[in-house]
């Protein structure tokens, strides 16, 4: 079911962010080739995936929001750029091929990530079909998951953990925001725009929050059990930069035990959804799986 709806989603998704980054009298052409050699580097396209299927659950069609979908997308490839910066996680790989910088130097990289923030804006404000009032709402909470209160707060704690033995508190509050909070916005918005009711849009962000928290314990167990292969980014990565991650925390054994928990928790928070929850069940299901 997943597998399958992937297959139908996937194309639409890069075919939308083809024609975003498709622009007219391009001033400095290496910034967008610098972007879309990170956009199209072969990323699972999990948060717009969350968005069309969260909007799918509550009765809409998903489809009709891929401007948003793809500013999402955008956000979280500039998380990646930034990321791989020798100032911070110093990776030379991401998505199986070099990482930016490695490419096209540090600045553009930098200016890549900044540009593809930028851009992410001016694309999920051209999404057409939504009442106004209502694409404002999605996307300030897309703006705020993203910042300082989100992701890069998330990646702040992160940077400062390093080294240190952190709590299970400072981890968790650390995923909440780091990875966590993109997961929760895309979910989110993808309810919102399909017309969800309050009731709905609590019960996945809910979901939201245990997916988000599942996937961040199976990337910290790839981290140590994974093939630099199969995940397409350098295994070691965090003991390298010695991080506190839920591997370090606990072991290999009890990091899965809690992602298992952790996804039972997502499933158990579909049930009022029925035979509609059942891709959002897949995918959840799928990070158990998952070898990238
Ligand atoms: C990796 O995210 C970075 C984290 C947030 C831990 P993904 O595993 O979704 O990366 P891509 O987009 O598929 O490369
Ligand atoms: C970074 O987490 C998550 C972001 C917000 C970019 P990681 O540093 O663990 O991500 P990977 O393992 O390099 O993909
Ligand atoms: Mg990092
Ligand atoms: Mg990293
Ligand atoms: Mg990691």
């Amino acid at each position: 079911m997943f597998k399958a709806y992937c297959k139908a989603k996937l194309p639409l998704i890069d075919e939308a962010l083809q024609k975003a980054m498709t622009i007219e009298g391009e001033i400095a052409p290496t910034i967008f080739d610098s972007m879309r050699y990170s956009l199209f580097a072969g990323g699972k396209r999990l948060r717009p995936v969350l968005l069309l299927a969260a909007a799918d659950a509550v009765g809409a069609d998903g489809n009709k929001f891929l401007n948003v979908a793809c500013g999402l997308e955008m956000i979280h490839t500039y998380s990646l750029i930034h990321d791989d910066l020798p100032a911070m996680d110093n990776d030379d790989y991401r998505r199986g091929k070099l990482t930016n910088h490695k490419v096209y130097g540090e600045g553009i990289a930098v200016l890549a990530g900044d540009s593809l923030l930028t851009y992410a804006f001016e694309t999920m404000l051209s999404q057409e079909g939504v009442e106004p009032k209502t694409l404002l709402r999605v996307v300030k909470e897309i703006a705020s998951a993203a910042g300082p209160e989100g992701m890069v707060g998330g990646q702040v704690i992160d940077m400062e953990s390093e080294g240190k033995a952190v709590s299970l508190d400072t981890l968790q509050q650390m995923h909440r925001a780091k990875t966590g909070a993109l997961f929760r916005a895309a979910v989110r918005a993808g309810a919102i725009l399909g017309g969800a009711s309050d009731e709905e849009v609590e019960a996945l962000t809910v979901y939201a929050e245990k997916f988000g928290l599942a996937f961040q314990i199976t990337d910290d167990i790839l981290d140590v059990i994974g093939t630099a292969e199969a995940i397409g980014k350098p295994v070691g990565s965090d003991l390298k930069n010695n991080k506190s991650t839920y591997v370090t925390l606990h072991s290999v054994e009890i990091a899965q035990q809690m992602a298992k928990e952790t996804v039972d928790d997502a499933i158990e928070a579909l049930a009022m959804f029925g035979e509609r929850g059942a891709v959002l069940k897949d995918l959840v299901e799928y990070l158990l799986k998952r070898e990238s």
